[in-house]
């Protein structure tokens, strides 16, 4: 039997001993195409580590992107909002290709939704880990040996920069068009982000860190996605300084889109948002040695010959999306 006691505003079970277990509140946001594939197995990752270490992942699920537009009028309603305010962490899928007409400052573009969580809920840096595994190092269009040892960290400013530049504007000259843009910064902006991103590395000679601009920070980490042979590979965390009784808030996603070509297909490699998930059990959660079993799990799975059809190598085993994240919960379990 459990009773529960309130913990600033998040009830904490207790067992009959009078031992706590641990309850984790998360926002789970599927989003449009390959988003729920993998969002799923991320999910069944979490329900994994929850039976095994014995946690409770209270889980609510709300729509973004185009199936939030379709249904709601919005990328993200209010409500969905308030949900993820409320909750310890945010798990996040990918959102679909815009409609015409909208700008991304409309609230019927997709990727408005991913804009207003960032920018609302003051999630301004976005840690994206690149740490190829070694299995995977033949799996790359760049050299093994120049591959070998890497372990760099990109941290990606978000609420800021390019992304956000105003005035931008369009005009003809005897040449053609030309465009002008500004990236903005303010002091503040800057200062608060370097000092965050030292906060979270414990190893900080360990490994390489670049802190960067919102829309570089995108470009570079889509093409260091090469370093770890694929995008499907790639975790993030986008952090902000709000403290919940476990750990930091955040939200949780794949650095890849939503993959439209390929949704429904089973060829969605989950290891990305399964990393991610292990990225909110460590950061969100604290919970350090359960993120490190996942990411462990992961290991041992590519390891074992296991590959998505992103990864797909001569010689190994080409699995689909579900049975990928099958293999990795077993390796958890
Ligand atoms: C990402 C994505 C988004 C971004 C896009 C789709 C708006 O590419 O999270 O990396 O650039 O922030
Ligand atoms: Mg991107």
């Amino acid at each position: 039997m459990h009773t529960s006691r309130l913990h600033g505003n998040v009830r904490l079970k207790i067992d009959k001993k009078g031992k706590t277990l641990g309850t984790y509140t998360i926002a789970v946001l599927p989003g449009d195409g390959i988003g729920p594939e993998v969002t799923e197995q991320a999910v069944h990752v979490l329900q994994t580590v929850a039976s095994r270490y014995g946690h409770i992942f209270d889980l609510s699920y709300a729509l973004v992107g185009v199936a939030a537009i379709n249904t709601e009028g919005a990328a993200i309603s209010d409500a969905t909002m308030k949900l993820c305010q409320q909750s310890d962490a945010i798990l996040f899928g990918a959102f679909g290709d815009a409609p015409p007409n909208e700008g991304p400052d409309s609230k019927r573009h997709p990727a408005n939704a991913l804009y207003r969580l960032r920018k609302e809920l003051e999630l301004y840096a976005n840690l994206r880990p690149i740490r190829p595994l070694q299995a995977l190092l033949n799996a790359s269009t760049i050299k093994s040996e120049v591959l070998l040892g890497t372990d760099l960290l990109v941290v990606r400013e978000l609420n800021g920069g390019l992304y956000y530049g105003k005035p931008s504007e369009i005009r003809e000259t005897s040449q053609g068009y030309e465009a002008i843009d500004t990236l903005i910064y303010t002091e503040a902006e800057i200062e608060r982000i370097v000092p965050c991103a030292m906060h979270l590395i414990r190893r900080p000679t360990s490994f390489d860190v670049i802190v960067t601009e919102n829309m570089f920070g995108d470009i570079l980490t889509d093409e260091a996605s090469m370093l770890s042979a694929s995008m499907g590979m790639l975790p993030s965390a986008s952090l902000g300084t709000r403290r919940t009784p476990h750990g930091l808030f955040g939200l949780y996603e794949p650095i890849h889109g939503s993959a439209p070509d390929i949704a429904g297909q089973q060829k969605a490699n989950p290891i990305a948002a399964i990393l991610s998930a292990a990225l909110m059990l460590r950061y969100a959660f604290s919970l350090q040695q359960e993120a490190n079993a996942v990411e462990a799990a992961v290991e041992q799975v590519v390891n074992a010959g296991y590959r998505t059809e992103d990864l797909r190598e001569m010689g190994k085993k080409t699995v689909g999306t579900q049975e990928m994240g099958k293999l990795i919960v077993d390796a958890i379990a």
